[in-house]
């Protein structure tokens, strides 16, 4: 039973690169109509037979492809959130996770060293396929859930300008946006999730009401006539010093009576107790994004928010264990 357990954990990479193979190929798009054999799927990728036969059958047990007779086709997962173009798909998410292959190969020189590492520095992979898997990962996340619990837990009513702080692809404002007529928003963020944005936003007939802003939290104004900021899965990122100065310039950029949703997706009740999936995110933030962010308590995020000088504090745990913490400017 014991070496079972270890059996499981030493090749359940295995089943990783599976799932980003079968992406990479296109295998899920390649049946969704329908179910083809192992030799019609080997012809249309032009590949080995026999490497094609292992994998199709190894996809089954993970339950992403189901067999019948001598035809595979999609299990529900598949076709629920492997699908490019489908609203819930998690292709690029899981892509830009698993973009972190080497790094996690590098795992005990990280330990010694500390840093991050990010794929293209170790050449995994180069710095447009990361910032596209990464960009379009946090895409899949806002659409596959998050931005529906965002609109059904707070009110933009009669709001009309909102700074999205790191809004990457502006997911949550085009959600936002679309649940709201009147609002406009404005996504800051480096140059490289902006190019994506703005691919992106057309599709949703939303450029005239989000306006895209370069620029870096630690060296920019972040303007100043904003009744609502949004700052989702940003604050985690920094260190105590940097995530406070972010917050004050938050504040300044409010109108009075403005209101700060931050989201973070962690739940931050009881950090003494953290599930399994708390702690691998909290390894995979100082390994592959940021030496000094890390997974804060309740209790600190209010005193940040607090301390910037928001008051009228509300904690929301999200029942898929995120969290909102929103306030407001006196
Ligand atoms: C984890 S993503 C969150 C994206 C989006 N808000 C969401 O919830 O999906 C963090 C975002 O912060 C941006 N970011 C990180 N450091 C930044 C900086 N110094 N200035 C501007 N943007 C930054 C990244 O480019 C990225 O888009």
């Amino acid at each position: 039973m014991k070496l079972d357990k270890l059996r499981d954990m030493t090749y359940g990479y295995i089943s990783t690169a599976s799932l980003r193979a079968a992406i990479k190929l296109g295998i899920f798009s390649l049946v969704k109509e329908q179910p083809l054999s192992a030799y019609e799927i080997s012809n249309r990728l032009n590949a080995n037979l026999r490497y094609v036969n292992s994998l199709l059958h190894l996809l089954v047990d993970l339950e992403l492809l189901e067999k019948k007779g001598d035809l595979f086709g999609n299990s529900s997962i598949a076709n629920d959130f492997l699908i490019p173009d489908k609203p819930k798909y998690q292709g690029d998410f899981i892509l830009h996770i698993t973009n972190y292959w080497m790094t996690w190969a590098h795992l005990d020189e990280r330990i010694i060293a500390g840093g991050p590492e990010f794929p293209y520095e170790n050449g995994f992979v180069d710095a447009p396929t990361y910032w596209h898997d990464y960009i379009k990962g946090r895409h899949n996340l806002a659409f596959v859930g998050q931005a529906d619990l965002l609109i059904q837990h707070t009110n933009l009513e009669g709001r009309a300008k909102m700074l999205d702080l790191g809004g990457a692809a502006g997911s949550y404002s085009i959600a936002l946006c679309q649940a709201y007529a009147h609002l406009q928003a404005v996504v800051l963020d480096l140059k490289q999730p902006l190019e994506i944005a703005a691919e992106l936003l057309p599709k949703y007939d939303l450029e005239d009401r989000i306006n895209l802003m370069a620029a870096d939290f630690h060296k920019d104004e972040f303007g100043r006539d904003f009744d609502v900021v949004l700052i989702s899965a940003i604050l985690r990122l920094f260190s105590d010093e940097e995530g406070r100065n972010i917050l004050k310039k938050v504040y300044d950029s409010l109108l009075p009576g403005g209101l700060l949703i931050v989201q973070e997706f962690t739940p931050l009740e009881k950090p003494t107790q953290k599930s399994f999936m708390d702690k691998v995110l909290d390894l995979f933030l100082i390994v592959g994004h940021a030496q000094k962010g890390s997974d804060r308590s309740k209790e600190e995020m209010r005193a940040w928010i607090e301390d910037a000088g928001f008051c009228d504090f509300e904690f929301i745990g999200l029942p898929n264990q995120t969290t909102l913490m929103i306030a407001n400017k006196r």
